[in-house]
């Protein structure tokens, strides 16, 4: 069979040059990108930096850019890509540890920002905290729960690139849930977050990169255009 070409971006990290390292990997039955990586790991070059867990789209570990596109590389099938050769980079909008590997740092530190944790006024109740499945969150967010803070939608984002200081799709994503969550108080806090206009959500231009890149296929752009209208209209994030 022929060999596919795969091209990826080496690097030490640090901001030290970017150089691009071309292989040849044959193409097994539903070989994914990240078993092309193992492959050219164990039989080209054992330096080869990048990062995975699962394997099977749970973790969100390795994701990274293929073909000009993020996604994760266990569940890229080489065969899809439709080119026979495959071009791999660092997920974008992150720093470079080393090869395909980023920090995630930047992107956790935007998802601090929303307090992403529940602030119950009963958090020593020994009673459950049930949300009825008859309510407005359990009906209307779903989809929205599945986030593996992956950080593609973070790499996907066109404002992201030009913005350090916008807080990203996946943390107004996290804080659209704490608002809808009828067990959450901390209301006036996110929203004078999301509200801001350097880092909120009046920053996204609704170019729908975050929504066509996200591997759970979660709405962010819906889930953003929510928000907007929910300040105009605060109504719109009424808990029930
Ligand atoms: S919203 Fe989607 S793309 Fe963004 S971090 Fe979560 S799973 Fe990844
Ligand atoms: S290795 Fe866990 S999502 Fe790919």
């Amino acid at each position: 069979m022929k060999p596919y070409q795969v091209k990826i971006a080496r690097s030490a990290g640090n901001g030290a040059p970017t150089e691009v390292g071309t292989f040849e990997v044959v193409l097994e039955e539903r070989m994914t990108v990240l078993d092309a990586l193992f492959n050219i790991q164990r039989t080209q070059d054992d330096s080869l930096s990048f990062r995975c867990a699962c394997r099977v789209g749970m973790c969100g570990t390795c994701a990274m850019y293929i073909n000009s596109v993020p996604r994760l590389a266990c569940k890229t099938q080489v065969s899809r890509l439709n080119s026979s050769t495959v071009t791999i980079g660092p997920l974008p909008n992150l720093p470079v540890i080393k090869d395909l590997v980023v920090s995630l740092e930047p992107f956790f530190e935007q998802w601090k920002k929303i307090k992403p944790a529940l602030h119950s006024p009963t958090r020593d109740s020994k009673e459950l905290a049930c949300i009825p499945a008859t309510s407005r969150y359990a009906r209307e967010t779903p989809q929205k729960r599945d986030c593996i803070t992956c950080g593609i939608c973070y790499g996907a984002c066109g404002i992201k690139s030009s913005s350090a200081e916008y807080l990203g799709p996946a943390a107004i994503n996290k804080a659209f849930l704490r608002l809808m969550d009828p067990r959450d108080t901390a209301t006036e806090e996110r929203l004078e977050v999301i509200n801001n206009e350097r880092a909120g959500v009046w920053r996204c231009h609704a170019q729908f990169n975050c929504t066509a890149a996200c591997p759970k296929n979660i709405d962010l752009t819906d889930t953003i255009m929510r928000l907007k209208r929910a300040m105009l209209f605060p109504s719109g994030l009424k808990k029930a």
